[in-house]
């Protein structure tokens, strides 16, 4: 399991791994007390609940204060600077993942709780369902680790995971999850346990709660390559980088992959790496005075649509375009925004007047992913393309619609 969900490195086959499973499966049934709380076939066993019970954390889970300009992170390491006294000031940098943070609890090397952030200092007991992520160690590894550990986390969905998911909630006649986030909260917060195991979640460790009877280094990346020591899932690319300059580059280097990563990521994360001087700067109500996340320009953001037009392109395929209210989206203003086809509108039903989201990622053309529900407003008529358009609107031509095409294209007076 290691070899596979955390270091994506496996040393045999699939079918090995069944048939080693299968082995311990009958080993266990034959000799029950051979079965022990971490054995990887009791990743899935508990009975669902009525309600998650409440946990509160040994140690506050603090957010993250955010910076969306690189002259808000020039303000942030001024600050740590002068708070510190120091010329420079080397910090771990991170990817921000974009799920929901968990803390796990290990008491002398076992997984005995997880829980949800909550407010910060209550959660919710998850740990029937974390146990069911592959990828969260069931017991640590190694030597030196600490009586009581508590770690964190984001759990998350990869972009793989969650199309997967929505393929199957579609195929099923259900609803679809907006985002890969939501679609991990909600898998997380399952009821039964039985329904997160079929959920291809995942968990990167990013930082530490309590700790006691035991030692760390003395340094946040060296916190973390001991962690991944003992076989916690840790992000490989964590870089300590010198002053602003190291932090904006990093920014930069991310800005540009982040479409090519397997997961969502909303921003890279600067954390002072010193523990020492983590410490010394301290933090101010909910948020580290060390740390900061430099968010990317949202790719995603409501919009009004003013009308639904049509552009006609060289294939004569004549595709509707969402006229909007001018929106900042993605690092750009969007005022258009294809609906790509007939199936589309009706599937999402887009309207003039709606309220939308729009989505603009990397280069992809922005496009209206939904409608944001308003109770009780009166709408305006549903959309047709053929109605609105029986002719091409550039040369006059009939248009037409094959039967098995979703698209209406020009005839370009051919019939
Ligand atoms: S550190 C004391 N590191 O972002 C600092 N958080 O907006 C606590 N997140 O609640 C958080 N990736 O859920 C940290 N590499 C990362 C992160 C990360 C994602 C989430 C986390 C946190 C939220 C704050």
């Amino acid at each position: 399991n290691y070899r596979y969900y955390v270091l994506d490195a496996p040393l045999i086959s699939d079918a090995e791994y069944d048939a080693l499973l299968r082995e311990l499966q009958d080993l266990e049934e034959t000799y029950p007390p051979l079965t022990t709380p971490d054995s990887p076939t009791q990743r899935v066993g508990a009975e669902p609940v009525k309600a998650f019970g409440e946990v509160r954390h040994e140690l506050r889970m603090l957010s993250l204060d955010n910076a969306f300009s690189d002259d808000e992170l020039a303000d942030f390491d001024r600050r740590v600077q002068a708070a510190l006294g120091s010329a420079q000031v080397d910090y771990a940098a991170e990817p921000k993942l974009d799920g929901l943070a968990v803390s796990l609890l290990y008491e002398s090397g076992v997984l005995v709780r997880a829980a949800t952030r909550g407010d910060g200092s209550t959660g919710e007991d998850v740990t029937q369902n974390v146990r069911t992520i592959a990828s969260v160690p069931l017991k640590l590894e190694g030597s030196g680790v600490p009586d009581i550990l508590e770690v964190r986390g984001e759990v998350y969905l990869s972009h793989a995971g969650f199309h997967e998911l929505n393929r199957q909630a579609g195929a099923q006649g259900q609803k679809l999850f907006v985002n890969p986030r939501n679609a991990a909260a909600g898998s997380l917060r399952q009821l039964d346990p039985a329904i997160t195991a079929r959920r291809p979640l995942d968990m990167y460790c990013y930082g530490v709660g309590k700790v006691t009877g035991g030692k760390l280094p003395v340094t946040h990346s060296e916190v973390m390559a001991q962690l991944a020591g003992w076989r916690l899932r840790v992000y490989d690319d964590i870089r300590v980088v010198q002053g602003y300059s190291g932090c904006r580059a990093y920014y930069r280097h991310y800005e540009k992959i982040r479409d090519d990563l397997p997961f969502e990521i909303d921003g890279v994360v600067f954390k002072v790496d010193r523990l020492d001087l983590q410490d010394e700067l301290g933090h101010v109500s909910r948020a580290p005075r060390w740390a900061i996340a430099r968010k990317f320009p949202a790719q995603e953001c409501a919009t009004r649509v003013l009308g639904i037009d049509v552009q006609v392109g060289r294939t004569g395929a004549l595709t509707p375009v969402a006229r909007l209210e001018p929106v900042f989206v993605g690092g750009v203003t969007v005022t258009n925004a294809t609906l790509h086809n007939q199936d589309e509108i009706d599937r999402k039903d887009v309207r003039m007047g709606d309220t939308v989201i729009v989505r603009r990622a990397g280069d992809v053309i922005p496009e209206v992913v939904r409608v944001v529900p308003k109770k009780g407003r009166r709408r305006g008529p549903a959309y047709n393309i053929l109605a609105t358009h029986p002719v091409c609107p550039v040369c006059g031509s009939r248009v037409h619609q094959a039967a098995d095409e979703a698209v209406v294209r020009c005839s370009g007076g051919l019939f």
